[in-house]
């Protein structure tokens, strides 16, 4: 099953029309909702997804960029290159709270796959490379960006909005 877009990635995909740029990698391709949003902007656009349904999804969608590379990929497995912005909407669920389907859950606390990704990015960040990210309230944000700060990244909250039953967050990081 392929994640279809929802409000978490509208919300984020309005930040990448806006500072997508050079180098990028969309981590979670999905649908592709965030590379296709950033393939005008930037130089080349490489596309990953863990879901091998996600990339056959995206390698047949119709649409007129030629900057984008669809890729298979756990993180950053199969990605050894370097980015001016890394894009992420990652599973950011507790397991117990929903289910345990690789689209949404993050691990039992719903953070552990963002602290993974984030612990991988440092070594594909070009220098003042960004990245940006959306996750909730059910995330512990708190948690978040104690794990980031420790990793060595700063951040910037970019936009916070309340839907339904969970406040979104969409922050960008550096390197400090
Ligand atoms: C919340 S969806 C976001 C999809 C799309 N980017 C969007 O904004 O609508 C999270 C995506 O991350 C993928 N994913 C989960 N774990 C992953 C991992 N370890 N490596 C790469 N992709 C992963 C899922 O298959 C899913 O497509």
């Amino acid at each position: 099953m392929v994640y279809l877009p929802r409000e978490d990635s509208y919300l984020l995909k309005k930040w990448v029309e806006k500072l997508a740029k050079g180098d990028v990698l969309d981590m979670g391709t999905g649908t592709g909702i965030q590379a296709f949003a950033a393939a005008p902007k930037a130089k080349k656009v490489i596309a990953v997804d863990a879901n091998p349904e996600a990339i056959e999804y995206c390698k047949n969608a119709v649409h007129v960029f030629k900057n984008i590379e669809f890729r298979v990929s756990d993180l950053f497995s199969n990605v050894p290159e370097k980015f001016d912005v890394i894009i992420f909407n990652p599973p950011y669920l507790p397991e117990s709270k929903f289910d345990k389907e690789i689209d949404v859950t993050g691990g039992k606390e719903g953070w552990e796959t963002i602290e993974r990704f984030l612990k991988e990015a440092k070594k594909h960040l070009n220098k003042n490379g960004k990245i940006l990210m959306v996750f909730s309230s059910l995330t512990n944000p708190k948690r978040v960006l104690e794990i980031a700060e420790k990793l060595g990244y700063s951040h910037n909250l970019l936009e916070k909005k309340h839907i339904g039953f969970e406040d979104l967050f969409v922050y960008e990081f550096f390197l400090k």
